[in-house]
């Protein structure tokens, strides 16, 4: 089937297109084809998709069809846009592109000296993890007259994830958890079993991006409500939304992703009470609610939730290492056995080897978190006073928590930074990626996970780039990308 990006729905995601940080006039193709190369480069559109006829494109901008002719005859010689025979132009990735196809996924290639700032993740603690693979070896000879075979995760594992739950104060019976192939999977599961095409969904914005594809997926119409590094949610924003009635919402309460914001007690309960009423399936994201850096730990969100209402959805990606691909959701028994059904449709359950490595590493995971904390605290204090001192008119809130910085440029840029990065070594998530309809140009989230010397190095070849972006045009680069 032939998916065709409606002109209309381009012209929403192109957004502020025109702008551009430097006082330098920029020629418009050049201005459209740096923004439509974003687009396709992050993943916004998606890689396969018809964009509209030269002319359709150029009405629905109001340009003229030379400047949007120009742009996709850019995009060409980039390798970003094919032309078929007779059916129009389709996005695609040049041949050595090291993205995978359309996907915000982990990118290989790119060579040592690249700086990858696009993923907030730990390499993984290596003792802890040795040890827990030995823990499972061990335990594994118990599992090997079974079939393997369990769409609701190993007993054992859920029992633990269960009563770590209730030891955080949200008493948990192993009957509500399932255990899924990291929190992604949980959040893509959920979507796809409570949605139906055309329902709401409440997200933040900005947010996790993969939750809004997901969410895109399963074709459900996006609510959003703002969340701000420093102010957070606006409580009567987000109870008037959930008064609407979405069928679902997702929220990151602990060290919102990307911003780090944590949502007080005192919201989290509006928004329960808010849920329940109108039968909103409130799913809380909790990846990265272990990675206390300041401060007291916030209290898990499912403590508040005395009916039951809530759906958690966890991940030990951020608290140990994304490797380990292990996640779960809590949630009544009843939809943890529906999700439990659509997942037979994909994946018939977790393996049984990495289940058991999870369990051995949940027995640990004090002492693991509390080496993530120490690792993380200065890295985020260098990369804060790094920008301090070579950005000084980038903005950012300190957050107490998480794994990045929300950094608000001093002009709209983003997208054209993130453009520009491969050229100083740099891998960069723009800031419309964490939103919807090209908004956030002028923030772009900062991963605080590489080590001091690597982010401060980081630092100044963004400053350096930051110059060169909002003092000139940059020239095109060429007929390939490097992203
Ligand atoms: C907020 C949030 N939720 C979920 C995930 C996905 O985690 P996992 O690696 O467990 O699939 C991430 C990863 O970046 C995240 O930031």
């Amino acid at each position: 089937m032939i998916r065709t990006m409606p002109a209309t729905r381009l012209v929403v995601l192109l957004g502020d297109w025109r702008s551009s940080p430097s006082p330098v006039r920029r020629p418009l193709a050049d201005l459209l084809s740096t923004a439509l190369r974003a687009l396709v480069v992050d993943g916004r559109v998606p890689v396969g998709v018809r964009l509209p006829a030269d002319r359709d494109l150029a009405t629905a901008l109001g340009v003229s069809r030379g400047v949007a002719s120009a742009a996709y005859d850019r995009m060409r010689e980039e390798g970003l846009l094919e032309r078929r025979v007779g059916a129009g132009s389709f996005t695609a990735l040049p041949v050595d592109s090291p993205l995978p196809a359309g996907a915000w996924g982990p990118r290989t290639g790119g060579g040592p000296d690249v700086v990858d700032l696009t993923m907030a993740s730990l390499p993984a603690p290596p003792t802890a993890m040795l040890a827990a693979v030995a823990e499972a070896n061990e335990l594994l000879p118990a599992h090997l007259g079974s079939s393997g075979y369990d769409l609701l995760g190993l007993p054992e594992l859920r029992a633990a994830i269960a009563d770590r739950y209730t030891s955080l104060g949200a008493p948990t019976t192993p009957e509500q958890v399932l255990v899924t192939t990291g929190g992604q999977a949980a959040l893509d599961l959920l979507a796809r079993t409570v949605l139906t095409p055309g329902d709401t969904a409440l997200v933040e914005v900005p947010t996790y991006p993969n939750a809004l594809d997901s969410l895109r997926t399963a074709r459900a119409r996006l609510h959003p409500v703002p969340v701000d590094g420093a102010e957070g949610w606006d409580p009567v924003m987000l109870v008037d939304a959930l008064r609407r009635g979405p069928r679902l919402a997702y929220l990151v309460p602990d060290f919102h992703n990307p911003t780090g914001a944590v949502m007080p007690d005192d919201v989290r309960a509006r928004v329960l009470d808010a849920s329940r009423r109108s039968g909103t399936v409130t799913v809380v994201d909790e990846a990265m609610a272990d990675l206390v850096l300041d401060g007291p730990e916030p209290a898990r969100t499912a403590r508040l939730d005395a009916r039951g209402q809530l759906v958690s959805v966890g991940s030990l990606s951020k608290s140990v290492w994304g490797g380990l691909r292990t996640g779960w959701l809590r949630a009544d028994p009843s939809l943890v056995r529906r999700v439990a059904e659509v997942r037979a449709v994909s994946d018939m359950g977790p393996p049984i080897l990495g289940q058991l490595v999870a369990l051995a590493l949940l027995r640990r995971l004090d002492g693991v978190v509390a080496d993530r904390r120490e690792l993380l605290r200065p890295r985020r204090d260098a990369l804060v006073a790094a920008l301090a001192e070579r950005l000084p008119a980038w903005r950012t809130r300190v957050p107490r928590g998480g794994m990045s910085l929300w950094v608000a440029l001093d002009a709209p840029g983003s997208t054209a930074l993130a453009a520009a990065a491969p050229d100083a070594g740099l891998r960069l998530a723009p800031g419309p990626r964490f939103g919807i309809d090209g908004a956030f140009d002028r923030f772009v989230r900062l991963p605080f996970t590489p080590p001091e010397p690597v982010l401060v190095d980081a630092v100044d070849r963004l400053a350096g780039l930051w110059g060169s972006v909002v003092g000139g045009f940059r020239p095109p680069v060429g007929s390939r990308i490097l992203v």
